[in-house]
């Protein structure tokens, strides 16, 4: 009773907003409101023998990390879904983020002292997480049709980082398509050490897997990274990344014969750790298949390409144009860097002089590759000759938790503590025709959407 006292008193003077603290203060705890958003947005990783550094199951378990957790939260680094919202696409097919309102709810029960609250309260408990899960299964997709396995290298506790080529066999009978692809290292320890493995398509004679629908000027051709983009990729991954799922009707065609080459990038982590990749693969049912190709490309953040010069204790910014040659969709965004990455920025800039921001993340963190894969009717869509403008961030300073050694002049390169900068962004070209069709399709839903809304 005597706790309340000074709440009557000061309620004469603002009664709303002593009300609505004291009634959240009463309200939120972790048995009640805390242990489900846990559940749905942290356990997955915060759990024991995971990838992150603590359990957040119990509530023994989560009462010390309080701080760190509000601190994580509130500047929307946990969950790892960086992408700015306020700018750009803003509905997505993979969305992990806390929303608004549960940031709220969490912020609220870490200034009320964290309370526990009843126990009788707590949801029933997730099963765990036992094995190096694939995320498409975790997502409700359902099993990979087809796991093409690469040999594992034996990665010494220190060494110099290592790329670790390798081809395999891609089992098929009969050309089928896939609708979605992932990539994951081949156990959970793997994770620590593989930095990215890219499956490239070895092709039988396939002149439509090869990307003809971008170019960066005559200039680029002589670059590495064309060549990058004309080979056909069926997938990318890196650390922290999850699957490619493509559009309806748009998909990646596998034909007998064909086989992966994988390149993959494995960097030391003062552990001896064996780690190769595999790669699932979701195909479309016979019947079903889709009448368009998606590409992978890496638009690239750096103009000449390999250009690159970070000095010291700086900040630095490169930018990076690409023109598309055909009217193209934009499946999702990907940003890439390695340690000094800080900002991605990709903007459209339309043939009639007008641009748009399509995605921005202002707070890159080395550890996640974040694939923010947009919803349908949401994939941005251009006609050709629009020009995707990259930009890049760099952050070489101490203020870079990341950064090993700031006092270091950083270049161009493969290395891990080299630095580059590109957007992976899957891309379905489409004739005129098609394009005008999906505008119309779009125009007429927007039309409704709004006559919904009156
Ligand atoms: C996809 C996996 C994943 C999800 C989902 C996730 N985390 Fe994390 N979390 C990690 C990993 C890995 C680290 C350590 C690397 C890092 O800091 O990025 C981490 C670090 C943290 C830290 C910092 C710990 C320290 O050492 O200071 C906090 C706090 C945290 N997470 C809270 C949360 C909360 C709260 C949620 C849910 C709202 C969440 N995380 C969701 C994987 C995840």
């Amino acid at each position: 009773m005597t706790r309340r006292v000074p709440a009557l008193v000061l309620a004469a003077v603002v009664v709303p907003f002593v009300m609505t603290a004291s009634a959240a203060a009463a309200e939120v705890t972790f048995s009640k409101d805390i242990a489900p958003i846990f559940q749905a947005k942290c356990q997955e990783c915060h759990q024991p023998n995971s990838i992150a550094p603590m359990s957040l199951i119990t509530y023994q378990e989560a009462r010390p990390w309080a701080k760190a957790i509000r601190e994580r939260v509130i500047t929307r680094q946990m969950p790892p879904w960086h992408i700015d919202r306020s700018v750009g696409v803003q509905k997505f097919k993979n969305d992990m983020s806390l929303t608004d309102e549960q940031v709220d709810k969490i912020i609220g029960w870490v200034d009320a002292g964290a309370p526990e609250g009843n126990p009788k309260d707590l949801p029933p408990p997730k099963p765990l997480v036992t094995d190096n899960e694939w995320k498409g299964v975790r997502d409700g997709y359902g099993p990979p049709d087809l796991i093409i396995r690469s040999p594992e290298y034996v990665m010494s506790a220190q060494h110099q980082d290592v790329w670790f080529r390798t081809m395999s066999d891609i089992p098929l009978a009969e050309p089928r398509w896939a609708k979605m692809v992932e990539i994951r290292p081949t156990s959970l320890k793997g994770r620590r050490t593989l930095h990215h493995s890219v499956a490239y398509l070895v092709l039988n004679n396939d002149p439509d897997a090869i990307n003809k629908g971008t170019a960066n000027g005559p200039d680029r051709f002589r670059d590495g990274d064309d060549l990058v983009n004309r080979r056909p990729q069926l997938m990318e991954w890196a650390i922290g990344k999850g699957y490619d799922l493509f559009r309806p009707d748009t998909g990646r065609l596998l034909l007998p014969g064909e086989k992966i080459a994988w390149d993959q990038h494995i960097h030391a982590v003062g552990e001896e750790i064996a780690t190769g990749s595999e790669i699932g693969i979701w195909l479309y049912k016979k019947g079903e298949e889709p009448k368009k190709r998606s590409y992978l490309i890496a638009f690239t953040g750096i103009r000449n390409g390999r250009s690159l010069d970070i000095p010291p204790n700086t900040l630095a910014m490169t930018e990076g144009f690409t023109v598309l040659k055909e009217n193209a969709v934009l499946e999702n965004f990907q940003p890439h860097f390695h340690l000094r990455g800080k900002s991605m920025q990709v903007e459209a800039i339309l043939p009639d002089g007008s641009s748009q921001i399509v995605s921005y993340v202002g707070n890159f963190n080395f550890n996640w590759m974040t694939n923010y894969i947009y919803a349908d009717d949401a994939a941005p869509v251009f006609p050709k000759g629009t020009v995707i403008h990259v930009s890049a961030w760099y952050d070489n300073t101490r203020a870079n938790k990341n950064n090993p050694d700031p006092d270091q002049w950083v270049g161009y390169g493969d290395r891990t503590v080299d630095e580059m900068a590109h957007a992976w962004i899957n891309v379905v070209y489409l004739n005129d025709q098609e394009y005008n069709a999906l505008l119309a399709e779009r125009k007429t839903k927007n039309a409704k959407e709004t006559d919904a809304g009156n």
